[in-house]
């Protein structure tokens, strides 16, 4: 490719597509200088700049740098606040580029969360003289995170290798073996010198043994992500105007699109009206449909009341919406993140306060290898798989499903420690929410004005085992020693259950599994109201139970599984009803234990053997979890427990 000649003004259309790049690399291996070169190769620099600068240099009598470009550029941009992260415009004969980029290394999260996250291809920029380093390797692992998949590899500052072919291939089969392990595959490495200029606009003699294109020719094969297709609608509200009587909703479509007359629902709550029409400052004749990466104001048909932060869509393809999210999470800032702790968490234009409740794994981001033990806190540069649990419900998405509402930043303090991307979303549009007509009401009563009020929160303990192993003498003993203490407690017992809400159920598998769904969901919302649920059902599937833990867990209510363990012998020796010898008999049919299966838990919270121990004994040890449960400080998220439990 020859060397353009390009024009130094217009470039700033704001209607042609760009190509956004992101740069990244170890510190000084060189990417404001290849930055500063880029410009100043496809004369994207403003008129007399380079001479400014090198008269300023000199003036101090320092050697002219290109990385000085970068510099004087990125202070220009520092006058408009309204930019997050700096977005570097320049051109070449074919199209327009945009270099995100973020001015300080303090900034380099908050760049890869809003600015890398919706780059199109990143550069990864490394030394040739001193290889991989350790941001080489984090750097790479948070592009892979977020989903960046065309790549470029710059090996740089092959003047100081002597132009080593030898050099080039170690430093490429060492990254490649890296990138390999995190599913990149990069589209070219190639050696330059961003100092010398060398492969940056044309090929260079002294790198003749390299046949690939110089690093502007690639960038010119590399494809804009075009908005993604197919997608339902997110639209991200920002604010609610009043304006002369209307109530205008402001916000941009992250997915998607809509139009005049779509019903519109917003999460969380799930309250819903329809379009009634799209407002257009300026325009004569308002539009009535509006797409992805617009930015739209609309009025509604009904009034509802919706805030920012919430999420807009189409009813059936909502985002999912929920108190706990799955997520990996990077943390950048030197002061560790301990489970527990409180911290902000944004995702959009919501933002909630939440904690960690655990951390599942923690990598090692250099080494990739996962570190060992079950650790208490994150530290910096550190790659987690974690469960937050936040205090109001979020709407969300998963990360590789619509990324935009799938990545979020926690801030500690003032500031921007860590970010993460969401792995797991329940949409309730697959499962639970089966009518388009309905919506979910939010009570005035927050879950920490029950728990003051009650002293406790609510949670659930499912006692299983077979018929005969004692749940119910368990449940009935607990039941009264929580009253006796001040906790507010019920029980769900399946034979009572059976003779009113699952009335019309029998004991056919399917049944069993309508039975216990409906047990758990009664019991979440008994919990959701304050109280400790005390279930006695035989409950014999393990995805049934486990079924419900997620219906609980989901909206932040503890669960517990108790395994009420009896052995069949002794259970049937027990016989307190006479059921097993009706069973024996033929005259009860599928009968547990007997003619149908008993599913044991395996990771029980409690295992309680009936037949071992003294009833007394058992019964002092679930009242113990029972309150610890109801106390913990994982509960905290919920409501501030510490205030005192009335225990
Ligand atoms: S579950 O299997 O669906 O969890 P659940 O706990 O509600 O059962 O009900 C079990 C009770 O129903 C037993 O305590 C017993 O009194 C009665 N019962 C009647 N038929 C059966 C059967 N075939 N299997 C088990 N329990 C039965």
């Amino acid at each position: 490719m020859a060397n353009k000649s390009l024009p130094t003004s217009d470039f700033r259309s704001p209607t042609s597509p760009k190509l956004r790049i992101v740069i990244v690399g170890h510190v000084d291996h060189g990417k404001s200088t290849l930055i500063g070169r880029l410009f100043h190769d496809t004369h994207s620099l403003p008129d007399g700049k380079v001479e400014q600068i090198r008269k300023a240099s000199e003036a101090e009598g320092m050697e002219f740098e290109f990385a000085f470009l970068l510099d004087a550029l990125l202070e220009e941009q520092e006058q408009n606040i309204t930019i997050d992260t700096t977005q570097l415009p320049f051109r070449t004969a074919s199209r327009e580029y945009v270099i995100i980029d973020a001015p300080g290394h303090k900034e380099f999260l908050k760049n890869m969360i809003t600015g890398a996250a919706s780059a199109d291809a990143a550069i990864l920029l490394i030394d040739a003289h001193e290889g991989i380093q350790e941001q080489s390797k984090r750097h790479a692992y948070l592009l892979s995170l977020l989903g960046i998949r065309q790549i470029l590899v710059a090996v740089n500052k092959m003047d100081l290798v002597e132009y080593s072919q030898e050099r080039f291939e170690e430093v490429r089969a060492d990254y490649t073996e890296f990138l390999s392990k995190l599913g990149i595959e990069p589209l070219d490495f190639i050696p330059i010198s961003a100092k010398l200029g060398l492969n940056i606009t044309t090929s260079s003699p002294e790198l003749n043994w390299f046949s690939g294109s110089p690093i502007l020719e690639a960038l010119e094969t590399l494809e804009i992500s075009a908005p993604p297709e197919g997608l339902p609608l997110r639209f991200v509200l920002q604010d609610v105007y009043r304006f002369d009587e209307r109530r205008i909703l402001a916000g941009r479509i992250e997915t998607g699109s809509l139009k005049v007359g779509d019903e519109i629902m917003f999460w969380p709550g799930g309250k819903k009206s329809r379009i009634k029409t799209i407002e257009l400052w300026n325009a004569s004749v308002a539009p009535t449909v509006a797409a992805v990466g617009e930015p739209v104001a609309m009025t509604l048909e009904e009034q509802i009341f919706v805030e920012r932060g919430q999420i807009g869509g189409h009813p059936g393809e909502g985002p999912a919406e929920g108190r706990e999210i799955h997520a990996s999470l990077f943390w950048l800032q030197a002061e560790s993140l301990a489970v527990n702790t409180p911290f902000t968490l944004k995702i959009g234009t919501q933002s909630v306060e939440g904690r960690l409740v655990e951390i599942t794994r923690v990598l090692d981001s250099s080494t990739l290898e996962p570190l060992p033990g079950s650790p208490a806190a994150l530290h910096k540069n550190e790659v987690a798989d974690v469960r937050i649990r936040v205090r109001k419900p979020l709407a969300f998405d998963r990360h590789d499903r619509i990324s935009g509402c799938g990545r979020f930043v926690i801030v500690t303090g003032k500031r921007i420690g860590g970010g993460g991307i969401i792995r797991e979303a329940e949409y309730a549009g697959d499962q639970t929410v089966t009518s388009d007509n309905i919506t979910w009401t939010i009570s005035p009563v927050t879950r920490e004005a029950r728990v003051e009020h009650l002293g406790h929160r609510g949670a659930v303990l499912w006692l299983t085992g077979l018929s005969g192993s004692g749940k119910s003498t368990l449940a009935t003993g607990l039941e009264y020693q929580l009253h006796r203490r001040g906790l507010a407690s019920f029980i769900l017992d399946g034979d009572n259950l059976r003779h009113g809400l699952c009335a019309n159920l029998g004991f056919s598998p399917e049944d069993r599994t309508e039975n216990i769904r409906r047990a758990g969901e009664t019991a979440k919302l008994m919990a959701e109201s304050g109280l400790v649920v005390i279930c006695s059902l035989i409950s014999p599937y393990r995805a049934d139970r486990e079924n419900v833990r997620h219906i609980c867990e989901r909206d932040g209510i503890p669960f517990a599984e108790v395994y009420v363990n009896a052995s069949l012998e002794v259970c049937e020796a027990r016989d307190p009803r006479g059921l097993y010898k009706k069973a024996r008999a033929g005259e009860i049919k599928d009968f547990t234990g007997l003619g149908s299966p008993y599913e044991a838990p395996e990771t029980p919270e409690i295992e309680i053997q009936t037949g071992v121990r003294s009833l007394e004994d058992s019964l002092q040890e679930l009242f113990q979890f029972a309150v610890d449960l109801s106390r913990s400080t994982e509960q905290a998220v919920g409501g501030e427990l510490e205030r005192g439990s009335g225990i």
